[in-house]
């Protein structure tokens, strides 16, 4: 066979922008639609989290209104602003995505709660710009799997809690069954991922000097979400093709009822951890 002189062909790029898309159009009436569907009641979300879910962790990290709570990767800012209300505790949510940050910004001006809620943008991947001790609770939706150096960046979230504080995050990618190089590639078209198996989370969390409190199986919601965001959407595809171009729509598509049927099948799952810093 004759070798090639050419440069090598990159194969076509799968990436499809997510969280642009989302939040650079959140407040269109066409994808709060699309949220009322998938979620039943729309607080901002752009995770797998319901408000039944959310008000449930709440409960978990035993939260209260004198808390000062951190959301990591905190999206559209609607989460940290629902978690502020239910609890009536201050919270302050960092993300790297500025269309997030500045629909938060205006979410929270809007609901004149600038004293409650502050959201900065903030790459989590460096060190966190916060003294050690500052908060009570981290909470952490649906991003660790965006995350690298998990290990490393449990050691600086100990840091930034209180002795006695709690960290809980979700991960919606943990290896669970057979996964197939096409499916994992559209898992994971939205960005950086990583997909670890079940017990990798429980010893990144014990090594950065966490105490481990609850792991859960908390996948269905992932299942039903996926499910109906992937039908919301398709249902409104012209509308969404004109806002968002065939491309972006398609692959979006895509990854969605790759989620759906990962979950479904539970081949990915999710879990939620619950840890506490004991001094
Ligand atoms: C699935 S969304 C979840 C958003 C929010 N927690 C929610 O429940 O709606 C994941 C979020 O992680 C954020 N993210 C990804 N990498 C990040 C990083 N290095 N630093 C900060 N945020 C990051 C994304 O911008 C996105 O908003």
């Amino acid at each position: 066979m004759a070798e090639s002189k050419g440069e090598a062909v990159v194969p076509e790029s799968r990436s499809v922008d997510l969280y642009n898309t989302a939040y650079g159009n959140f407040a269109t009436e066409l994808l709060a639609q699309v949220r009322r569907e998938t979620y039943g009641d729309d607080f901002g979300q752009s995770s797998w989290v319901t408000s039944d879910e959310y008000r449930r962790f709440f409960s978990l990290l035993g939260l209260q209104p004198t808390d000062h709570v951190l959301d990591i990767g905190c999206g559209s800012g609607g989460p940290a602003l629902f978690l502020s209300r239910g609890v009536g505790c201050r919270v302050t949510g960092v993300d790297i995505n500025k269309a997030g940050i500045r629909n938060g910004q205006a979410l929270v001006q809007e609901a004149g709660q600038q004293d409650k809620v502050e959201l900065q943008h903030c790459d989590v991947v460096q060190p966190l710009p916060f003294a050690e001790g500052t908060f009570d609770a981290i909470v952490c939706m649906d991003v660790i799997c965006h995350l690298p150096d998990r290990g490393r960046l449990f050691s600086d979230w100990l840091r930034v809690l209180r002795p006695g504080g709690r960290l809980l995050y979700t991960d919606p990618v943990v290896v669970t069954g057979l996964v197939s190089n096409e499916e994992f590639a559209t898992r994971s078209s939205t960005g950086y991922f990583e997909f670890g198996a079940i017990g990798v989370n429980e010893r990144l969390i014990e090594a950065a000097g966490f105490r481990l409190m609850l792991v859960e199986e908390v996948t269905e919601n992932e299942a039903l979400a996926s499910r109906r965001w992937c039908n919301a959407r398709q249902s409104r595809s012209s509308e969404l093709i004109l806002l968002e171009g065939e491309e972006t729509f398609a692959g979006l598509q895509r990854f969605l009822a790759t989620v759906h049927k990962l979950t479904l099948e539970r081949r990915l799952s999710r879990f939620v951890y619950l840890s506490q810093k004991t001094n």
